[in-house]
């Protein structure tokens, strides 16, 4: 167990603002998580994994929590859907490239995704036409409220787009582990379009190729600090979307028809044709390979740097195409 007051929270934001919090807890395992003097640590508690899908809008009044609990446990490897309870604090892609190691199926498409386990199961990382509820079949947590664990079925996490009832219980449920289910029979899930001509002969293989195609467009983060997509890709009515095609004339406007008829657009797209790609603002800056990411351009920027640019790309969007953009990285 670590506990640290007035602590540098700089190396665990992949924005890397220099920003502190009254106090940093670091417990390795659920009973030393039931065993804090919860009533003697600063609120409010906020529980971060990886720190790469939040933006700190300045120093943190309360407690910030982190799990050091890492341990992957394979229930049973002569299934063919093989059981596999992973601790919250692992890290994602470590995880991923040791699951696809094994030639287990399911994992794959999510490769090179920052950030650890827990934050996974809250955010229901996505990518490449896999989101992280469709390998998860159970989430055990510690509820602050009753301050006991307690365990959800899939159904019970509600997840959606980028969305969980751990998002909305607001910090309620802390996650300990996860039960994944990944297959020893092939799976490979190459819809994408991105991914046609990806290598399908082992999940190693397509894991190879989701990463060349992750290098290729999104910025490294040992070399330039971001929280990968700044906004979430907004989900428009049909009446909303022939707006957006008249305010783009000529163009054919990239977009994903969902079930029930609403209708996805890439935000990317959007903040492109606004003409925002390396645009700057103080430290902060438009990614230029993909404008969905704000990075921090001089290693300098500071949270109003950020949110000014946030600010601008919000009111331009709209302007333009009348569609409301709504950050998918958590501000604190
Ligand atoms: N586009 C442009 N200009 C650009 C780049 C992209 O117009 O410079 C348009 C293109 O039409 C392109 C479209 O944006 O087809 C979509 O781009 P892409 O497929 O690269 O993905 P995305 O929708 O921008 C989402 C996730 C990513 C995930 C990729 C791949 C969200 C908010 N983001 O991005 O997740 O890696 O799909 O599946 O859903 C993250 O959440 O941090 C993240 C990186």
């Amino acid at each position: 167990m670590r506990i640290e007051y007035n602590c540098d929270l700089s190396g665990r934001n992949t924005f890397r603002m220099k920003v502190r919090c009254a106090c940093f807890v670091e417990y390795g395992s659920v009973a030393e998580l039931a065993a804090l003097d919860w009533a003697s640590l600063p609120k409010p508690w906020k529980h971060i994994g990886g720190g790469s899908n939040l933006l700190f809008t300045g120093d943190f009044p309360g407690t910030i929590l982190h799990s050091a609990i890492k341990y992957v446990k394979y229930v049973d490897m002569g299934l063919d859907e093989v059981p596999v309870v992973v601790g919250a604090g692992v890290c994602w892609d470590e995880l991923v490239a040791e699951l696809c190691g094994h030639g287990l199926w399911g994992a794959e498409n999510l490769s090179l995704i920052p950030g650890e386990v827990g934050a996974a199961a809250v955010q229901n990382i996505g990518a490449y036409g896999v989101e992280f509820k469709d390998i998860v079949s159970g989430v055990s947590c510690f509820d602050l409220q009753e301050m006991k664990p307690c365990k959800f079925s899939v159904a019970e996490c509600g997840y959606g787009y980028r969305e969980s009832m751990f998002k909305e219980a607001g910090g309620r449920y802390v996650i300990t582990s996860v039960l994944l289910r990944l297959s020893r029979s092939p799976r490979p899930r190459l819809e994408y379009k991105g991914l046609a001509g990806v290598d399908a002969s082992s999940p190693m293989a397509v894991r190879e190729g989701v990463i060349g195609i992750r290098r290729g467009k999104l910025p490294d983060p040992e070399e330039l600090g971001s929280a990968g997509s700044f906004f979430k890709n907004p989900v428009i009515t049909a009446e909303a979307f022939v707006r957006v095609c008249n305010a783009a004339p000529g163009v054919t406007v990239p977009h994903f028809v969902l079930d029930g008829g609403m209708i996805k657009v890439p935000a990317a797209w959007l903040i492109d044709q606004c003409g925002f790609k390396g645009e700057r603002e103080g430290g902060a800056a438009v990614y230029e390979k993909q404008p969905l990411v704000i990075v921090n351009a001089t290693g300098n920027a500071s949270p109003e740097d950020v949110l000014e640019l946030e600010r601008r790309i919000v009111a331009t969007v709209h302007e333009r195409f009348g569609v409301a953009l709504s950050p998918e990285v958590e501000h604190l």
